[in-house]
């Protein structure tokens, strides 16, 4: 979608001109998934692939939201702010209620565009892309003192309590504080990062998109939070005290395993404290240069979380699975919520073009659906355009 043809749907729909455009990217993780809720490191990156807000300021209280993908327009006012179902306007909506809630309170109404590259249930987090691009849209536009890691948070709060999903900061976190050309490394329990350059020398990172849609993905990932909850409490009354389950070690599973005398509790765990593990050696591997090892741990991580986590599925398994089976493909993972959405794989640039050709064929042909694989640039988080 073209600025200009945009701009031009603005003013027919709104009558005035744009008075500002903000942009936020999509995210994938390199490795870390599902211990961010667990007070984990996690190891996200920004992609080049953007949602897109269109503003300008009204003088009435009335707020106006449309998006040109949905091709939805909704009117509302700043004295209503519940939530519509499951609705896209509740991301935008809860925005709003989650500012005010801190503080910032919004006077006069506005008008907003949006318009996304990241398909919705895709995986890359979309809806985190949404809720820190209209933060920091309004906190510019009504002079709010708010900086970026603020921005991530009160997105995260909209998300928990207004959206009603358990989720962890990383989303939120990336998408707002990315950098260009960078990973993130993340203490979730800490809120405190670093950020490591991503070079891969002569090997690419491919996002790998199952096209699967993503069915009970909030339901079942509030599951696995309730579960992480469940077992850190029987792991601190019958093993040992600790403020979440990442401070425990994988030298600990076998008194872990009695504490919680429960088999899925216990895959769950062992997941969660493995993975951990995985991301500090992932880091010590990237910064030595040492690629065959960062593509191990990147299996590694899938295999717990289809095999422990129960996250992965046909479609994630299988599209990680043709991936391996290909000439200078170092690892391939899951990445995100799972239960469908994209993967990762890095591969020999060498090989970029037969691996394309090779896991669309397989896939297609296994799974009668189509996947799309695609390189990505890595560039800086939300911002004004
Ligand atoms: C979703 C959530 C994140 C994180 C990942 C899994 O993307 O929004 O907080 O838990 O799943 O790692």
């Amino acid at each position: 979608m073209e600025n200009i043809d945009v701009k031009d749907v603005f003013r027919q729909l709104y009558g005035v001109p744009v008075e500002a455009i903000y942009k936020a990217p999509a995210r994938i993780n390199l490795i870390g998934e599902h211990i961010d809720y667990n007070g984990g490191l996690v190891f996200p990156s920004t992609i080049g692939i953007y949602t897109k807000c269109y503003f300008s300021k009204r003088n009435d209280r009335e707020i106006h939201l449309c998006s040109l993908n949905k091709k939805k327009a909704v009117t509302r006012t700043l004295d209503d702010l519940t939530k519509n179902g499951n609705s896209w306007e509740n991301y935008p909506i809860g925005a709003i209620w989650s500012l005010a809630r801190n503080g910032f309170k919004i006077e006069t109404g506005f008008n907003m565009l949006f318009t996304s590259e990241i398909p919705m249930g895709s995986g890359l987090s979309s809806s985190a892309a949404i809720l820190d691009l209209t933060i920091y849209a309004l906190a510019c536009e009504y002079n709010f003192d708010i900086d970026k890691k603020l921005v991530s948070l009160i997105a995260w709060e909209t998300e928990n309590k207004y959206c009603g999903l358990s989720c962890g900061i990383m989303d939120q976190a990336i998408i707002a504080l990315g950098k260009k050309n960078h990973a993130m490394l993340l203490d979730c329990y800490k809120y405190k990062y670093d950020y490591f350059p991503f070079d891969l020398g002569d090997y690419r990172l491919l996002v790998l998109k199952t096209n699967k849609p993503r069915a009970l993905t909030d339901s079942k990932y509030n599951e696995r939070v309730k579960e992480c909850d469940i077992a850190l409490d029987l792991i601190k009354e019958n093993y040992r005290n600790a403020n979440n389950l990442c401070e425990y070690k994988v030298s600990e599973m076998d008194k872990i395993k009695n504490a919680l005398n429960n088999d899925t509790l216990y895959r769950r765990v062992l997941h969660v404290v493995s993975e951990n593990q995985r991301v500090n050696n992932f880091k010590d591997a990237l910064v030595k240069g040492d690629l065959e090892l960062v593509g191990k741990l990147l299996n590694e991580s899938h295999f717990s979380l289809k095999n422990n986590y129960e996250v992965t599925g046909t479609h994630l398994d299988t599209i990680t699975e043709l991936s391996r089976s290909q000439k200078g493909c170092l690892g391939a993972r899951m990445t995100g919520a799972g239960f469908g959405g994209c993967a990762i794989a890095i591969v020999h640039k060498d090989n970029v073009e037969e691996f394309k050709k090779n896991v669309m064929k397989g896939y297609s042909n296994t799974l009668k659906i189509e996947c799309e694989i695609f390189e990505c640039e890595i560039p800086d988080g939300v911002c004004k355009e």
